[in-house]
């Protein structure tokens, strides 16, 4: 598989699609939309000129404390190193930025904490943080 990094954000049905093809919710377009649009850095691998297989983003304040948020690569492709790709593209965006203590924070999927442990990436609760908390917003 031919696979280009593109340094821009999907597309907001490249968005919805990458997020089906995992399974995870589609959100309404204008979320979407106003989301995106407030994305620090945004990476895209394609495919067969330009067909979107997989997406990572960078949200945050820029400088203190990084998310690193819907990594996805299209069930079809996974296994095949384009997960670790993105991540290197994403944190070297953060390297970029960040200073001393700088926090980058993700949200794992279950049973995808070994994918980020390649990273450098610590599973909560440590001796010194807790399990860390969520909450949806149901409607
Ligand atoms: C998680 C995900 C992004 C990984 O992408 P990928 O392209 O399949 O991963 P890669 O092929 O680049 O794998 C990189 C390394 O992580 C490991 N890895 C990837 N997924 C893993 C998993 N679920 N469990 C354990 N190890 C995993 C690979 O074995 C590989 O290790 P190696 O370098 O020692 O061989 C992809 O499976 C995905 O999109 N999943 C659905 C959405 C999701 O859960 N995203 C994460 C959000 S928290």
């Amino acid at each position: 598989m031919n696979v280009k990094l593109v340094y821009r954000l999907p597309t907001i049905e490249e968005y919805n699609l990458l997020r089906r093809s995992v399974e995870w919710p589609e959100f309404d377009v204008e979320l979407v939309k106003r989301a995106l649009s407030n994305t620090l850095f945004s990476v895209i691998a394609e495919v067969d000129e330009g067909v979107a297989v997989g997406m990572g983003r960078v949200i945050g304040d820029n400088a203190i404390y990084f998310h690193i948020q819907d990594v996805i690569v299209r069930s079809d492709c996974q296994g095949t190193g384009v997960g670790a790709l993105l991540m290197k593209e994403l944190l070297a965006y953060v390297d970029r930025h960040s200073g001393k203590n700088t926090n980058i924070g993700l949200m794992c999927s279950k049973g995808r904490e070994p994918f980020y442990l390649h990273f450098g990436f610590v599973e909560r609760p440590t001796e010194k943080f807790g399990s860390g908390m969520i909450k949806v917003v149901s409607d």
